[in-house]
């Protein structure tokens, strides 16, 4: 059992977590991540490690309430266990040998870029942050952002907070104004992540994204978080999550993705009378 040390709310929908699981908190890195379940009936759900500290032995996650098992662990309080925190899953992020980085955050990706972008900032990289939002009452982590990028730009698409527009918009300006960027990374929505590469392509920038397939038992075994990479099949658990944004198939991704929509419609919604109208199906 994992005790959750710390909880915040960063806005409506997204929730901190600092949870007391020293073992993961010793071997993780930045770009792998952990499996919950909430209780012992719980489904196997995948969170991106935010944050650790290997003294105090704990691991922080961030994660938007979008569903039944993130809705359950978002009821959770300080002091409440989580039954299961399997980790740390996934290869690290490569971080070696760049000088100029561009890490780009969509909306709760903000939470699965920053590690990378700390981990960059601390290495001495030069890292410019794009972090962008439908609207301003939707901003996380700008303050921890701001810690670890030589420069910090906000969009939003509505224009309430910073720059009016979308980070591809902001990343285009840059490379236009003569950035010369080794690598971009970005993580968030899909459609985000293939229009990030879409525009990186054309000037030849190296562009890494984390995919994020249904999971099942991140290990490899099951094939449900498979994606087609440069043509190849790849298990996201253990290949990734981490993948060249130029070999990505999103258009595939995007339908594997909503294949289950109905069933999780029906899963948010129904209270099951087997588990005596406690739970939901
Ligand atoms: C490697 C990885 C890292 C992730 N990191 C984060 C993170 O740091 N913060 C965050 O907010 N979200 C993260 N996600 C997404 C998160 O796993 C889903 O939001 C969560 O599974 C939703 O489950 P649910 O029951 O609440 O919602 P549901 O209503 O069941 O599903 C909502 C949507 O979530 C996705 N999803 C559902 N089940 C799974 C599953 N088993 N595996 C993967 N995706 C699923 C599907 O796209 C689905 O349409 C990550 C996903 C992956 C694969
Ligand atoms: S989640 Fe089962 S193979 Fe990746």
């Amino acid at each position: 059992m994992y005790k959750i040390v710390t909880k915040r709310q960063l806005n409506d929908a997204v929730t901190l977590m600092e949870v007391d699981a020293p073992y993961v908190a010793k071997k993780a890195l930045a770009g792998q991540f952990i499996i919950f379940r909430v209780d012992e009936f719980g489904e196997r759900i995948p969170l991106t490690i935010a944050d650790y500290d290997r003294e105090k032995g704990t691991v922080t996650i961030i994660f938007q309430a979008v569903g039944r098992s993130t809705k359950l662990l978002a009821s959770l309080n300080e002091g409440d266990y989580i039954h299961d925190f399997v980790g740390p899953l996934g290869v690290p992020t490569h971080l070696d040998g760049y000088k100029k980085v561009c890490v780009i955050g969509g909306g709760v990706g903000c939470a699965i870029a920053y590690p990378s972008a700390k981990a960059l900032f601390q290495k001495g990289v030069e890292v410019d942050i794009i972090a962008g939002f439908r609207s301003k009452d939707i901003v996380i982590l700008e303050e921890e952002m701001k810690a670890v990028a030589t420069h910090y730009y906000l969009t939003t698409d509505d224009g309430t907070y910073g720059e009016k527009g979308f980070v591809t918009d902001k990343l285009k300006a840059l490379i236009e104004a003569g950035n010369q960027y080794d690598l971009v990374i970005a993580i968030g929505p899909i459609p985000m992540m293939k229009f990030v590469s879409l525009t990186t392509k054309p000037y030849g920038i190296k562009t890494m994204v984390s995919l994020n397939p249904i999971m099942i038992d991140g290990t490899g075994m099951c094939g449900g978080c498979r994606v087609t990479v440069g043509g190849q099949t790849k298990f996201a658990c253990v290949d990734g999550p981490d993948f060249d944004g130029h070999q990505v198939d999103f258009d595939e991704l995007m339908k594997r993705n909503s294949f289950y929509k109905e069933e999780e419609q029906h899963d948010a919604n129904h209270i099951c009378r087997l588990f005596g109208g406690k739970r939901n199906a």
